[in-house]
């Protein structure tokens, strides 16, 4: 079956932004010309997608004005942009209850999804090329679960998810277990979950029979390894890069990344750069 649906988790508090995400929600902070919800849309829509589901919750009612048409009189480029794409996809918002965790939060897609395989990706992370791409050509050959992972350094494995798995081919490996955030010596390898996948709608059964985990939440990690006792899972290692927008050393490097490739500011950019 195609990957066709996509879920946007965008509930979590930006606690590690603050201040800046005092009243705006962290996904509508910006990198260069857009805010950071719209690369994770616009991943999803590149990568053939066209129906998402974005899970918000309080104080969050930005990004839905953000995906509304716009009632701007003057042709901008980017705002252009974003409503061309808009005439091709469905969003759909849903709201968590309660900040009970990611996996609770995937929770709220179930009847979104109805039983097709669906890509998830986490509303605060943003990836160039696109993962969801190469998740979803890698699922249509494996017909399973499967999830991105990135090598980390060894002393940041506490801040992920983390695999242990064995490599079958380039790139794909078959996963283990699956651990969150575990302790250093805990930790069976170096590769972090990054904020993609593609999951089978068995992984709401698995949610609902997962216990409060790590920080006493609802951890999706937790729900995976259930669901990888039950049927193959497979991780994938993106060779891309990765900005986590939720934690402001990468947010200022995904700015300066993006702005120094930009067409409009890319010269003046580099050149202000060097003269530093
Ligand atoms: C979440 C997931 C974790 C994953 C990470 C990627 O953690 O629980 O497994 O590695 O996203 O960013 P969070 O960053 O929300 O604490």
């Amino acid at each position: 079956m195609k990957v066709k649906k996509a879920v946007i988790p965008a509930a979590g508090f930006g606690t590690r932004m603050l201040p800046i995400t005092k009243a705006q929600p962290k996904e509508m902070v910006p990198v260069v010309h857009k805010p950071v919800i719209q690369y994770v849309v616009e991943e999803a829509y590149f990568s053939g997608i066209n129906d998402i589901l974005i899970i918000t919750g309080r104080g969050k009612r930005a990004i839905e004005d953000h995906f509304d048409r716009s009632d701007i009189p003057k042709k901008e480029k980017f705002t252009e942009e974003l409503d061309n794409i808009l005439k091709e996809i469905n969003i759909f918002f849903v709201r968590q209850k309660e900040q009970r965790g990611l996996g609770d939060a995937v929770n709220y897609a179930e009847s979104f999804v109805d039983d097709e395989p669906f890509a998830l990706l986490l509303g605060d992370t943003i990836t160039f090329p696109p993962c969801t791409k190469e998740l979803i050509e890698t699922y249509n050959k494996f017909k399973t679960s499967i999830i991105a992972v990135e090598e980390v350094p060894h002393e940041k494995v506490n801040l992920y998810g983390i695999v242990d798995c064995k490599e079958i081919e380039n790139f794909v490996f078959l996963i283990e277990d699956l651990i969150e955030k575990p302790g250093k010596d805990e930790a069976p390898s170096n590769l972090a979950i990054l904020g993609r996948y593609i999951l089978t709608p068995e992984i709401f059964d698995a949610i609902r029979n997962t216990e409060p985990g790590k920080g006493n939440e609802i951890q999706l990690t937790d729900a995976m390894r259930m669901l990888n006792m039950r049927e193959r899972m497979y991780a994938y290692l993106f060779r891309g890069k990765r900005y986590d927008i939720g934690n402001k050393l990468d947010w200022l490097i995904a700015n300066i990344e993006v702005a120094v490739s930009d067409s409009e500011l890319g010269e003046a950019v580099k050149r202000f750069l060097n003269s530093i």
